[in-house]
């Protein structure tokens, strides 16, 4: 059958833990029969999912093959699923997609290639929850996150990235507190809920997640400065010095500095900002190379 990774839910508990027991401790280069061809299907700007995904392949000996639609026939009034499909068409082994809507059982059915979800709307973000739940169980050294409490702070309602980290780090055993504004709350089964800082215990946590505002998908104003909410909502250096003295900081990126978190953060001694970034290279490698092509 086909592969494709739409939502965290397409990979098994044991796709999982096969990937990531093969990332700790079998990083030998893989020689490939043919260069398979990797195609980039995005009709959002990406800086981290795109350019990691065609490292990715690059590092694999794939040959990767980008679709500029700022270049393309969309400009001529093709539809972006004609595209898709016209792509497909080429041949390539795998397409990787990113969308600023829900990718439907529909689309993925008809396509022929291999196909994963770089991102579509505001439904699912599977290689970054990925890369993120890899990036936490390696810092820990531990199997699953039996015992972990993990806070996600910020625009939780239009996060693909919350939703699928949510789904994979219960997955994995993880307590989830959820903080954000009424306007970017969501219940999320499992989870507790707070709307401010004043009402959550900042020591009792190992990891917080910071998520900037999905502000491309905001269907009303949030009737909130940027000052307003970083002073409610972001995440400053004196709010992190709040936090447990061993609590990690994530940030999937793109960052929007004194919005929702202080960039400095960024080079802080618990930050995994940038180890978020050097694993999700690794992450979509073997991706790619266990189940992909
Ligand atoms: N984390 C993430 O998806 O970032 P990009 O939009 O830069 O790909």
């Amino acid at each position: 059958m086909k592969r494709r990774l739409v939502s965290i839910d397409d990979l098994s508990m044991s796709d999982i833990s096969r990937l990531f027991f093969e990332l700790r401790y079998k990083q030998d280069a893989c020689r490939l029969p043919r260069a398979p061809i990797v195609m980039i299907y995005f009709l959002e700007s990406s800086t981290r999912t795109h350019i990691s995904f065609e490292m990715a392949a690059a590092k694999l000996g794939a040959k990767v093959i980008s679709f500029n639609s700022s270049t393309s026939s969309l400009n001529k009034g093709e539809s972006w699923f004609e595209s898709l499909l016209t792509l497909d068409a080429m041949g390539p082994d795998v397409i990787i997609t990113r969308t600023p809507f829900l990718l439907e059982e529909n689309t993925v059915e008809q396509i022929q290639a291999a196909i994963i979800n770089g991102g579509d709307g505001c439904n699912e973000h599977p290689t970054q929850a990925l890369l993120d739940c890899y990036t936490l169980l390696e810092h820990f050294d531990c199997e699953d996150l039996d015992g972990k409490n993990i806070l996600i702070v910020g625009d939780i309602l239009h996060s693909r990235v919350a939703h699928s980290n949510i789904k994979l780090f219960q997955k994995f055993k993880a307590k989830l507190s959820l903080l954000a504004p009424p306007i970017f709350s969501k219940e999320m089964y499992g989870c507790k809920h707070y709307s401010s800082f004043s009402d959550v215990d900042h020591k009792k946590f190992d990891a917080v997640m910071v998520l900037r505002i999905q502000k491309e998908r905001l269907e009303r104003e949030i009737g909130m400065s940027d000052q307003d909410y970083f002073w409610h909502f972001g995440m400053s250096e004196e709010r992190f010095s709040k936090m447990a003295d061993h609590c990690v900081l994530l940030h999937p990126g793109p960052m929007n500095n004194k919005v929702e978190i202080d960039g400095n953060l960024r080079g802080h001694i618990r930050s995994l900002i940038s180890k978020q970034v050097e694993n999700g290279v690794l992450v979509r490698k073997k991706l790619l190379e266990q189940f992909f092509i």
